[in-house]
C-alpha cells in the first residue's frame, strides 16, 4: 500500500505545474466507446484510476495505446458489452461506460461501481434516468443487464445535480436521434470538458455548465484530438500546502474561474492569491486565520473534494472555523486522523468544528480516502517533526507525482512502497 514520509515545517517556494482533471479524463475515456472513431486524449494524468479505465476500455476491445500523458483509445470494434464485476469495482467511474456502451451497443451488462467509502454512493438516479431514455433494466445475483433498441430521448429532471448521472444521461442519449433535455443537471467543469470534447468529435450538445442542457443525439462521430483541463482539485491541493507552511507559491496550468469557491476561504484566512491566464501566485502569512464557515455544495458551490483538505488547513487557522459536508454521508474519516496529529477537532452529524492549533505533531497516519490522504500530506507539511502516511494507494488515484512535484518547491517529503 506504500506511505509517505513527510518532515514538516518545510518553507515551500517556485512552481508547481497542475496535472489534467482525474474527473475530466475518467469520463472522456469512457465516452470514446461512444464515438467509436480514433481519438487521441492530451493531458490525461497518470493515475490508478486511469489505468482502470484502460483496462476496462482494453476488456471491451478497444485499442489502446498510451505515450506519458497521452492515450490513443479505438473503439471502433467492440467485442464486450460486459464490464466485470471486480473491474467495475476498481473505481466509481466504471458507471459511466453504461451511458457509453448503450450508445454504441444499446446493451450493457455492469454491476454497482466502487469508489472511495465517503458515502452509500447509490446509483438510483442513474438507473430511474436510464429507464426513462428507455433503457430496459434487471438486476439479478448483482449483476445489472440493460439493453436499449433505440434511446426514446425527452425530459429528465434529477432530484438532485448528480455528476456521473448527468455523464451518462449525456452519454446515452448523444447518439440517439433524439433530443434529451437534462433539467437540474450538475454544473462542474468536468461536465463542460466532456460535453466539449464529445462536440469536438460531432456531438451536438448545449447547456453543458448550466442546470439544463440540451443533447441532439446524432448518428455519426469523427476522430478527435482533445485536452483534459486542469484539475481544479489538485490545484487547491498545492495551494493548501502553500498556505500552511507560510510560503508563497506560483500554481501553474490553474483555470481561476473553476477555483473561485475556494480562493474567499484561502483569502478569509490571511492568503493573498493572484491570477495570470492560467497561471496563480499564493502568497500565506505566518500564521493563518480561521475562515469560519465552509458548506459543501454542487458547483459552483465548494467542492466538496476540497472539504478534507480545507480542514487540513483550518487545523493550524487561529480561531473557529465551521465545515459542514452536505454531498457525501460518510466523508470525515480524516477527522481521526489528524486528532493523531493534535487537531481540536468535533463532529457531529454532517458539521465539524475546528479550532485551529498552533502546531500539528507529525504522527503514523491512515489515508481513508483519495482526497483525505492528500489533507494527511498537507497537515504533515506543517506539522512538527515527522508525519508518515500509510495506504497511499488511495492518493495514487487522484494525484500524478505527488511527492516529485511537493520536493520540487522545497517539501521534505519520499515515498516508500512496500515490496
Ligand atoms: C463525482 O462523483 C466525483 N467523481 C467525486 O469526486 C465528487 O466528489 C462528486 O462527483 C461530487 O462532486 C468522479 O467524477 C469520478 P454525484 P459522483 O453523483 O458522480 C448521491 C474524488 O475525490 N447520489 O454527484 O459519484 C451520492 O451518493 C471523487 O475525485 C445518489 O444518491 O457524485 C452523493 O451523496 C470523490 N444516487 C451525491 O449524490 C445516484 O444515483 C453526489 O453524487 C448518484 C448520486
Amino acid at each position: 500500500m506504500g506511505q509517505y514520509i513527510i518532515e514538516g515545517c518545510n518553507r515551500l517556494g517556485g512552481t508547481v505545474k497542475t496535472q489534467g482533471a482525474k474527473n475530466s479524463a475518467l469520463p472522456i475515456l469512457a465516452a470514446t466507446v461512444a464515438v467509436g472513431k480514433p481519438c487521441v486524449i492530451h493531458n490525461c494524468p497518470q493515475l490508478s484510476d486511469i489505468d482502470s479505465t484502460i483496462r476496462i476500455l482494453r476488456c471491451l476491445g478497444c485499442k489502446v495505446q498510451r505515450a506519458d500523458e497521452m492515450v490513443f483509445v479505438d473503439a471502433g470494434n467492440l467485442s464486450q458489452r460486459k464490464i466485470s464485476d471486480v473491474l467495475m469495482r476498481e473505481m466509481r467511474s466504471s458507471i459511466i461506460f453504461l451511458g457509453a456502451l448503450l450508445s454504441a451497443t444499446g446493451e450493457a451488462v455492469i454491476s454497482a461501481p466502487g469508489g472511495c467509502d465517503i458515502g452509500l454512493r447509490p446509483i438510483d438516479i442513474h438507473l430511474t434516468s436510464m429507464r426513462k431514455l428507455g433503457v430496459h433494466i434487471s438486476e439479478s445475483h448483482g449483476e445489472i443487464r440493460c439493453t436499449c433498441r433505440r434511446i426514446k430521448g425527452g425530459k429528465i429532471v434529477l432530484p438532485f445535480p448528480s455528476v456521473g448521472a448527468t455523464e451518462n444521461i449525456i452519454l446515452a442519449s448523444v447518439k440517439s436521434g433524439t433530443v434529451t433535455t437534462i433539467i437540474n443537471a450538475a454544473r462542474e467543469p468536468e461536465i463542460v470538458d466532456l460535453a466539449m470534447f464529445l462536440n469536438s468529435c460531432g456531438a451536438r450538445i448545449s447547456g453543458a455548465g448550466e442546470s439544463t442542457v440540451v443533447i441532439e443525439g446524432v448518428e455519426r462521430f469523427n476522430s478527435s484530438q482533445y485536452a483534459i483541463m486542469p484539475d481544479r482539485i489538485v490545484a487547491c491541493t498545492y495551494m493548501a500546502a502553500a498556505a500552511v507552511t507560510g510560503s508563497t507559491v506560483v500554481v501553474d496550468e490553474v483555470i481561476p474561474s473553476h477555483i473561485t469557491p475556494v480562493f474567499s476561504a484561502f483569502e478569509q484566512a490571511g492568503c493573498r492569491i493572484e491570477t495570470s491566464g492560467k497561471q496563480l501566485r499564493i502568497t500565506s502569512p505566518e500564521r493563518l486565520k480561521a475562515f469560519e464557515r465552509i458548506q459543501t455544495m454542487p458547483y459552483p458551490g465548494f467542492p466538496t473534494d476540497c472539504q478534507a483538505i480545507m480542514m487540513a488547513v483550518a487545523s493550524v487557522s487561529k480561531g473557529i472555523t465551521i465545515i459542514s459536508e452536505n454531498i457525501f454521508e460518510n466523508r470525515f474519516k480524516h477527522i481521526g486522523e489528524l486528532r493523531r496529529m493534535g487537531a481540536d477537532i468535533k463532529a457531529q452529524d454532517k458539521i465539524a468544528v475546528v479550532n485551529g492549533v498552533e502546531h500539528l505533531q507529525g504522527a503514523f497516519v491512515n489515508s481513508t480516502d483519495l482526497r483525505a490522504g492528500a489533507a494527511l500530506v498537507v497537515a504533515g507539511l506543517c506539522a512538527e517533526g515527522t508525519t508518515t502516511v500509510e495506504k497511499i494507494s488511495y492518493i495514487d488515484r487522484g494525484y500524478a507525482a505527488f511527492a516529485e512535484n511537493l520536493s520540487a518547491i522545497g517539501a521534505v517529503i519520499r515515498r516508500k512502497d512496500n515490496l
